[in-house]
């Protein structure tokens, strides 16, 4: 076993008692591999909404201030007052990024060296940094012929879009609404449903996001910016029949016109009148923030049965029985390429990334604007 230390640099973000978000570069050792664990140098990994919202808090892009150059720079922007509060937890506290990513494994523990030299997939977080050691677990080798920044993304938002099916077949829906549905996820979702040949009601915010899906073959897709909104929606989740809901957006009163929508569609069906509502179970599980406005709820336009809950991936996949869980990992690697393949707008080096410039235009966190670090390249000193 090599008795090399790696030193790694990485990215960190800190909320200072002061009000301030700092970004800057860490440089740090790491330790031997343990038997089943591996070294990585990372080569790609993306920016998803989960890892820019960690990166930069509600901190205000319009107030940031850059000092120093290469591994030296810093990033300073203000937080207001009033969201301070809701950060008490991670004031002090210097945070690394990165949900997943991929890379070549340089060394690794005495029941893993096959894979020295080898492409892997890892997550797990702080995937933006040079080395990142990782438990075998938390790795997918990638097949010959795939590029190694092609398995940048092929951990996290696949098994979400799998693992969203598996609650569904689980919980007993047989058919189900997505909101933010021209994310990368989405689109993803999309693809597999079309394989699977599962009923997705798609909800989308803007025309253009609507025209996309269809191009994609998207079957029921409606718009939220239409005057007819409701309808749309209404008839969808009556064609499909869907009564499960995964709703990215969160925030206004999506979730609510789902729910009143998956109600009505059961009540159509129901022979004489209950004070209750219908008895189909209606579930919709929140499982992202795009909207940070609080979500509003009309308890009594749904009957009363239906539920609402949280839902997360990181949650969900101890829960799984194992040979799902190689199911779901076989089934992507057999994909990646394809089905579970993800566009990025471009690739920037971690000091790129500390470009003002640059941050501004992530945080938009806008269809088809994924971008990919490099965390090995442009760290000069
Ligand atoms: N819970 C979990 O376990 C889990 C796991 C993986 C992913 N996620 C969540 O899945 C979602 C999609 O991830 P992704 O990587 O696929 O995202 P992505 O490719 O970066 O796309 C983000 C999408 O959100 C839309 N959006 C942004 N702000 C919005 C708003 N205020 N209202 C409605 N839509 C808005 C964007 O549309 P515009 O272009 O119109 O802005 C875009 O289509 C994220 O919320 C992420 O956090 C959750």
């Amino acid at each position: 076993m090599s008795d090399r230390i790696h030193q790694t640099t990485g990215l960190r973000t800190e909320v200072r008692q002061d009000g301030h978000l700092q970004l800057s570069l860490e440089t740090s050792e790491i330790e031997r591999p343990a038997p089943d664990e591996i070294i990585v140098e990372m080569a790609a990994a993306p920016l998803h909404p989960a890892d820019i919202s960690l990166l930069l808090g509600p901190a205000d892009l319009s107030s940031t201030v850059a000092i120093g150059h290469g591994v030296q720079r810093t990033l300073s922007a203000t937080i207001a007052p009033e969201r301070m509060a809701g950060l008490a937890t991670r004031v002090g506290k210097s945070l690394s990024v990165g949900n997943e990513g991929s890379g070549v494994v340089v060394e690794a523990g005495q029941a893993q060296k096959h894979l020295v030299g080898k492409n892997v997939a890892v997550m797990g977080g702080g995937m933006l940094t040079q080395y990142r050691k990782v438990p075998i677990s938390d790795a997918l080798p990638l097949p010959d012929g795939v590029p190694v920044t092609s398995g940048a993304a092929v951990l996290i938002n696949p098994l979400t879009a799998l693992a969203m099916l598996e609650t569904m077949r689980d919980e007993g829906h047989t058919a189900l609404v997505h909101t933010a549905a021209a994310s990368s996820l989405g689109q993803m979702l999309n693809r597999i449903c079309l394989e699977d040949g599962v009923g997705l009601v798609n909800v989308v915010r803007r025309p253009e996001q609507a025209q996309m899906l269809r191009q994609q073959g998207a079957r029921h897709v409606c718009d939220s910016s239409s005057p007819d909104f409701v309808a749309e929606l209404s008839a969808l989740i009556a064609e499909t029949g869907a009564t499960l809901a995964f709703d990215a957006v969160s925030g206004g009163s999506l979730a609510s016109q789902i729910l009143a929508a998956m109600e009505r569609n059961a009540l159509a069906s129901l022979h004489g009148y209950s004070r209750y509502g219908s008895k189909v179970r209606k579930q919709i599980y929140f499982y992202g923030g795009m909207d940070s406005r609080p979500t509003e709820l009309n308890l009594w336009a749904y009957g009363m049965t239906w539920s609402a809950g949280s839902w997360l991936i990181f949650d969900q996949l101890p829960q799984m029985a194992p040979e799902r869980s190689v199911s779901l990992r076989e089934r992507i690697s057999r994909d990646m390429l394809t089905t579970f393949a993800c566009d990025f707008a471009g690739e920037l080096s971690l000091s790129e990334l500390l470009d003002p410039e640059n941050l501004k235009r992530i945080a938009a966190r806008s269809t088809g604007q994924k971008y990919l670090i490099n965390p090995s390249i442009g760290l000069e000193r």
